[in-house]
């Protein structure tokens, strides 16, 4: 049995069918593209082999339930982000909120903060040095507020962690000690890490399916607004594995598979005449055609979802997405579900080289 089922949009009779069951069904809209219905089906949590077998096919890897009682136990943090979210969407300082988290932090000391007027998304980016005994051994560290979605519509924030400039992609080549305040700023800024990186279960799964010393960084908090979530995209970043992303409140449903298999289908609909020139096409993203196909488009949806291409997340489920490479990827597409913004954390996986301090991790800490 597949993890999720679709329904047609306008299937009001069978969704409330299935809603007098007890079922957990719902609309699966994004930004005025009305793709459905989503039910919460299969929640089998994989073994550790067969979690690893999908990992190196590129597969997303669901794993339910696997952070248990983690987002009960954070509670607190986790509602005084949802409130700080909350502050920010009316309006409020992404700076008070740094300072009211971090401010009397030890280690990290405030560095100026900035906003690039040529990007619509970005709201406010904080820097902070870390300065651990009054020494530097990071710098040009930063949180980036940013609306996810360059449209009115959609309410979604989130936050990034990483260091350098950006453009430049520096973070790509930056040293595992520097990596590591980037991690350490970001689980002080958000205490409810812990939740992710204190799970066991979901560390020893994270171990066999990556099979090699790796860190969890590049962190992304995910408020996801009503109507909102992430268009169809991959996560191959130059020397990152993988993602893995953690449900800490609220619901979201993926479209996730790997990109052959994407590509497959969109030469069955008729889109392109060989994987190749689809696998192409994918990555050219220029096709207005094909991005409606992919991101508005119900019957696709519905293709996907009849491969087990459709997920739920709810609150202590995560879901992992391989990048082996370009090719060997897991694609994937984000919709928000239900009537508040949800919280989420995403973090990029990481070889990880000797000059990271397991300090910084609190599996070890
Ligand atoms: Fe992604």
């Amino acid at each position: 049995m597949f993890a999720a089922r679709h329904l047609r949009p306008g299937s009001h009779a069978v969704v409330g069918a299935l809603r007098r069951r007890g079922r957990d069904v719902w609309p699966l809209h994004r930004r005025g593209a009305d793709l459905g219905f989503v039910v919460a089906m299969d929640r089998t949590m994989p073994s550790v082999a067969a979690a690893k077998r999908r990992w190196d096919r590129s597969e997303p890897v669901f794993l339910p339930g696997i952070l248990d009682d983690a987002p009960e136990f954070h509670e607190r943090a986790i509602d005084a982000s949802l409130r700080m979210f909350d502050r920010l969407r009316r309006g409020g300082r992404f700076l008070d909120e740094v300072e009211r988290r971090v401010g009397d932090d030890p280690d990290l000391r405030y560095a100026g903060s900035t906003k690039d007027r040529s990007d619509p998304r970005e709201v406010e980016r904080v820097f902070v040095d870390a300065e651990p005994g009054g020494r530097k051994e990071a710098e040009d560290v930063w949180a980036k507020l940013a609306w996810i979605a360059n449209d009115e519509s959609d309410a979604s924030l989130r936050i990034r962690f990483s260091a350098g400039k950006e453009q430049l992609e520096e973070w790509m080549r930056s040293t595992d000690l520097t990596a590591s305040w980037v991690d350490r700023f970001a689980q002080r800024m958000f205490p409810e890490c812990a939740a992710v990186l204190r799970c066991e279960p979901l560390r020893q799964m994270l171990d066999a399916m990556i099979a090699r010393p790796h860190r969890l960084s590049e962190r992304i908090v995910y408020n996801n607004a009503p109507d909102g979530g992430a268009v169809f995209h991959h996560d191959a970043e130059p020397g990152q594995i993988g993602v893995i992303f953690s449900q800490l409140e609220g619901h979201t449903a993926w479209l996730s598979l790997p990109k052959e298999r994407l590509a497959a289908l969109v030469v069955r609909a008729g889109a392109r005449r060989t994987r190749r020139a689809a696998m192409e096409a994918l990555d050219a993203g220029s096709d207005e055609r094909l991005w409606r196909l992919l991101n508005r488009d119900a019957a696709f949806c519905a293709q996907l979802a009849a491969r087990g291409a459709l997920f739920v997340l709810r609150a202590g489920d995560s879901i992992a997405l391989p990048s082996q490479s370009i090719d060997r990827v897991a694609w994937h597409s984000v919709f928000a579900l239900g009537s508040r913004a949800s919280l989420a954390h995403s973090y990029g996986l990481f070889p990880r080289r000797p000059d990271y301090p397991m300090a910084a991790d609190p599996r070890h800490g």
